[in-house]
């Protein structure tokens, strides 16, 4: 639907379209409060709210008491009981550009009535993309742990927040010269590593798995069973407080400092800055190392680093004037989902692979994206043909969050996945208990035979230089490599080098590169050997273990024989037995 512009818009029209946005937004708000699984990305649901916010601007006399600017986040789910915060949890306004963040720190300057030259003093957060969590300690003692809510009253979760240790939400404040009544707020985050790893355990074991760390966090966070928190690896920054109202320092930069002596994680790339320029390097660096934090952020918080001068400035509607959140480009973005191609990986498994209309995420052009297993696309209801919301976070593969339902077409075609392998024909199988379904061609099956061989001259396996992809898949369509061995059978074949040069064009350059590097690993470490082999479950650091204990391929291979033959030998029992073994 292409919208008209706010400054054509009648009064009439603008009413209806207030209308019609405040109810596209209660929905969103819900499906990202409650339901935990947003349908619409970060970058469109923010393009929403502006365009109601500034119909709103034009027409100031159609705002409503219940209008979604008057209020903060969505309602609260039934679940848990409620808590009234000490003072309201606000949201921040946002800022998506330099200009935008100049402007900022010019209407402070305004409002404050200080001199052009003088810069004013900010604290640089990054803005962690977790949920946020309000703790009420009495007299140093934790007694309610809250999530935000509407922002006057949140639910109960103090339960699930206590599993996350005293090391990250102490039970007791440390130190000394703590208020007697203080809500100190953060944002409890799951850490990317925790996440992936609780993902892979879950496809693994057909469980649920999130599509990303923030859902992950919701879900965990607002688990009735406080045991299942326990089991996920959640972490918490403090960068806040509600009560008491006039604070414990004189600056926001002396207030994390405090929040940390009482026993608080708080981020360590949280810096005070003058000017808007000084907020805008901050951005650069963080935008820069973002993929390398180990936890998500979406953006960067300013915030006036003096209190004093935060209780002049005040609020305006529902965010403070002294802070604002300068956010990243989108990393989600609505593409259409054009088919479901069929990936058959080094064991056989079969893997959809969604085949998108080209789209940008993030500064980069998406085509492909993962669907995990067949599970998922039915949980999500993916059908080609639907708009899909894609994701990309950090250098992680592309995933689709969710499909927009509005804008399904009516042909959209149901995927039916295939009991057979696209690449062999051989039957598909899904085993009890596997996510997966997996091709039976064993050896028979072309892709799997390039999967295994690009798995063995891989950068931790042989590492063959001159010897990629492209060459090994070249070399497989001639022929000339089925299985590892012909790999070094091919460096000293004269009539394929011939082959080479005259069919393929290599120069005498490259045919003597070729060889060199086939010949310069003949000999290699033996965790290379083991990790090249591709044995399900035998990764990188298994291969590691293995070839400590065993250290010679022939011993190896001798006690791998008698497992086989049901006679483990002395050192394989140990193995086996060894933590992680
Ligand atoms: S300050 C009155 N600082 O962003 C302002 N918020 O849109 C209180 N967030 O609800 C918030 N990192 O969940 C603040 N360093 C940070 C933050 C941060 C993440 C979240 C928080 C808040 C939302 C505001």
């Amino acid at each position: 639907m292409t919208e008209s512009p706010v400054a054509d818009l009648s009064r009439e029209a603008a009413e209806a379209e207030l209308a019609r946005l405040a109810r596209a937004l209660a929905r969103h708000d819900a499906l990202y409060y409650q339901g935990d699984a947003p349908e619409i990305s970060d970058a469109d649901y923010d393009a929403l709210r502006r365009r109601h916010a500034d119909i709103e601007a034009r027409f100031p006399e159609l705002v409503k008491p219940d209008s979604p600017s008057q209020r903060v986040g969505a309602g609260i789910s039934e679940a848990f009981a409620e808590v009234r915060h000490g003072v309201p949890m606000l949201s921040l306004d946002n800022a998506f550009s330099d200009d935008e963040v100049r402007d900022f720190a010019a209407r402070i300057a305004r409002f404050l009535k200080l001199p052009g030259e003088e810069l004013i003093a900010f604290v640089a957060e990054p803005k962690i993309d977790g949920l946020s969590a309000s703790l009420l300690y009495v007299d140093g003692v934790l007694e309610v742990g809250a999530t935000r809510g509407d922002g006057r009253t949140g639910e109960d979760v103090t339960a699930n927040l206590r599993t996350l240790g005293e090391a990250r939400i102490p039970s007791r404040l440390k130190g000394s010269g703590w208020p007697a009544r203080v809500e100190v707020r953060g944002e409890v985050y799951a850490p990317t590593d925790a996440f992936t790893a609780f993902n892979a355990a879950a496809e693994a074991e057909g469980r649920r798995s999130y599509a990303n760390p923030r859902n992950f966090a919701a879900g965990s966070r607002r688990q009735k069973n406080p045991a299942i928190p326990a089991g996920r690896p959640l972490n918490f920054f403090a960068y806040a407080w509600g009560e008491p109202a006039e604070g414990f320092s004189e600056t926001q930069a002396g207030a994390l400092e405090k929040l940390a002596e009482w026993g608080f994680p708080t981020n360590p790339r949280s810096v005070r800055v003058e000017g808007a320029e000084g907020l805008l390097q901050v951005y650069r660096a963080l935008e820069a190392d973002r993929a390398t934090l180990g936890y998500d952020i979406d953006g960067v918080v300013y915030k006036v680093d003096r209190l004093d001068l935060q209780a002049r400035l005040g609020f305006v509607a529902r965010s403070p004037r002294w802070a604002i959140a300068h956010k990243f480009p989108a990393q989600q973005a609505t593409t259409v989902l054009e088919g479901i191609d069929i990936q058959v990986g080094r064991t056989g498994s079969l893997t959809p692979v969604a085949r998108l209309a080209p789209v940008t995420v993030g500064g980069v052009v998406v085509r492909n994206a993962t669907l995990h297993n067949e599970d998922e696309i039915a949980r999500k209801d993916v059908r080609i043909g639907d708009t899909v919301v894609l994701q990309r976070a950090g250098d992680v593969i592309p995933q689709i969050v969710a499909v927009v339902p509005e804008r399904r077409p009516a042909d959209a075609l149901p995927f039916a996945f295939p009991t057979h392998c696209p690449a062999c024909g051989s039957e598909a199988v899904r085993e009890e208990g596997e996510a997966r379904r997996r091709c039976t061609g064993g050896l028979i099956c072309p892709a799997q035979i390039v999967e295994r061989l690009k798995h063995f001259v891989g950068r931790k396996a042989f590492d063959i230089e001159g010897l990629g992809e492209k060459q090994l898949v070249a070399f497989h369509e001639r022929g000339w490599i089925r299985e590892p061995a012909d790999i070094f059978r091919l460096a000293r074949d004269k009539e394929q080098l011939t082959a080479l040069r005259a069919e393929d064009g290599y120069g005498e350059t490259s045919v003597a590169n070729l060889v060199a590097g086939i010949e310069a690993r003949r000999t290699i470490a033996l965790e290379r050997l083991i990790f090249a082999l591709g044995i399900r479950e035998i990764g990188e650091q298994t291969s590691l273990l293995l070839a400590r204990e065993f250290e010679t391929w022939d011993s190896f291979d001798a006690a791998g024989r008698e497992a086989a033959a049901g006679l483990p030998s002395a050192a394989w029992t140990a193995l086996a037995n060894a933590p992680g073994g």
